[in-house]
Parts: C-alpha cells; sequence; structure tokens
C-alpha cells in the first residue's frame, strides 16, 4: 500500500489526481470507479483542470457509482446520480449517458437484486474498472458497506449504520428524509478495480484510516480490505494521518 501524506487539502487533490490519472489506459476507452462525498471534490476539480489543460480527456470514459440511495423520487438532487453528474460528469467532461449508477429505484428486494446483477454485469461488459476512486465514512465504510459486510460482497441492498445515517443527514432536510437502505457495490466488487486511490482528509478520520492501513484485516473495518489489494493508493492529509 502506497500511502502519500500531504501538507493542504489541495496538494491531496493534485497527487490523487496524479494517481487517477497514471492508471488510465491509453488504448481503450478508461473505466472509472466513483466515489461520492467530500472527500474526492478535490480530486475531481484537478481531474476536471487535467481535461482543460489537455493532459487528460474522460469524453469516451466510462463512470460507474460506488453506491445509490433506495427510494429517493427520480431525479432527488441528492441522489447520488444527480450528485455525480454535477459533480463529475459536467467537471470531468464524462458523458452523461456513460455515467451508471447502481438502479435504487426498485420498489421490491427482488427488484433491487435483479437491478444489482445487472449493474455487476454492466461493469463486467466493459472489461472491468480501471481505478476506483473512494472515500472512507468515519465507522470505516467504503461505498455504503458498513462493518460486518462480507469481504467477498458484490453489489447488493444494505440497510444503512445509524452512524452513516446522521453523517448524511447534513445533505437533507431532517435526519427522516435519510433513507434507511441502498444498493452499494460489494467489497468483491471494489477489489476487482485495477487500482484503488482512497482520499481522506480531518481529524474524524483518523481512526477509521488507522484501522484501515494498520489495524488488521477484518469485516469489522470494511476499508480495511485495501490491504488486500496490490496496488492501492492512500492520499491523506496531516489530520487524517495523525494516528499512522
Ligand atoms: C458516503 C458515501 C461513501 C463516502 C462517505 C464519506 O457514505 N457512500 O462512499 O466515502 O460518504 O463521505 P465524506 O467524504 O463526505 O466524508
Amino acid at each position: 500500500m502506497e500511502i502519500i501524506v500531504c501538507p493542504t487539502p489541495e496538494e491531496v487533490g493534485r497527487r490523487a489526481a496524479d494517481s487517477v490519472l497514471a492508471a488510465l489506459p491509453d488504448d481503450r476507452d478508461p473505466v472509472l470507479g466513483l466515489a461520492t462525498g467530500s472527500s474526492p471534490l478535490g480530486l475531481y476539480r484537478e481531474l476536471g483542470r487535467a481535461v482543460s489543460e489537455g493532459r487528460a480527456d474522460f469524453s469516451s470514459a466510462y463512470g460507474f457509482a460506488l453506491d445509490e440511495y433506495v427510494g429517493l423520487p427520480p431525479g432527488h438532487p441528492q441522489g447520488y446520480h444527480q450528485v455525480l453528474l454535477r459533480e463529475v460528469s459536467e467537471t470531468v467532461g464524462l458523458p452523461p449517458d456513460r455515467l451508471n449508477v447502481p438502479d435504487g429505484s426498485g420498489r421490491t428486494l427482488a427488484e433491487l437484486t435483479a437491478g444489482a446483477r445487472a449493474y455487476e454485469e454492466r461493469i463486467r461488459t466493459v472489461g472491468g474498472v480501471d481505478v476506483q476512486i473512494l472515500g472512507i465514512g468515519a465507522n470505516g465504510h467504503l461505498g455504503f458497506n458498513e462493518p460486518g459486510s462480507a469481504l467477498t460482497s458484490r453489489t447488493r441492498v444494505k440497510r444503512l449504520a445509524a452512524r452513516t445515517r446522521t453523517d448524511n443527514a447534513r445533505f437533507f432536510e431532517t435526519i427522516e428524509d435519510v433513507p434507511t437502505h441502498c444498493v452499494t457495490q460489494g467489497l468483491g466488487t471494489i477489489l476487482d478495480a485495477r487500482r484503488l486511490v482512497l482520499v481522506a482528509t480531518g481529524s474524524a478520520k483518523a481512526h477509521a484510516i488507522a484501522a484501515a492501513a494498520e489495524g488488521p484485516l477484518t469485516a469489522s473495518v470494511p476499508a480495511s480490505i485495501l490491504q488486500w489489494h496490490a496496488d492501492t493508493v492512500l492520499v491523506l492529509d496531516e489530520d487524517a494521518a495523525q494516528l499512522l
């Protein structure tokens, strides 16, 4: 595992973008795995800068989101499809029709599960993810793989942890408006990506980062699977790295 500790959040974005760009193929359409949350925003801005300076081109790239809420009305501004259209497609010029997001609109478990299987199939069809961009939850979650998630899990429906709903309540009017369930890529799905680039800033992430990078490999800390991947890059600020 490569760990890069940066003095400023801007530098975190730059170094993370460099790690992403270095792993993209130039002989076929690149496939990006996309995380939501505030952590990767600086990285997306830097990728946008690389496009405007002619150092990168995502016009034939595919994007695959890590996760989506279940049950939000179509077009809801906090649905991850809308978030990624705003924060990634527009910023880096990834065509909206190449942005794939798990389908959280199914009304039954069977419908949602069928959608999750189709999502895995779609990732396989384009040849797998070249670089998976990741944030980390304060409880060590990856995507919405909460503590206790199976280490080999695939895309599926999950219930959100109480801590995650509280953390994400800032995006909704009240905590009751935060969905209770999601569809998320599994830890096994994430491990299939050829490179993992995780971005974390701030002391609220320090415990999760120390447990993920230096603790035991355990389902209690889903991000500890990063230790199992042969090409993982952690890009941190000094606050997030303080317990390493
Ligand atoms: C959500 C997302 C995760 C993300 C996490 C951390 O729960 N599903 O993929 O890593 O938030 O978000 P932030 O970067 O805003 O702390």
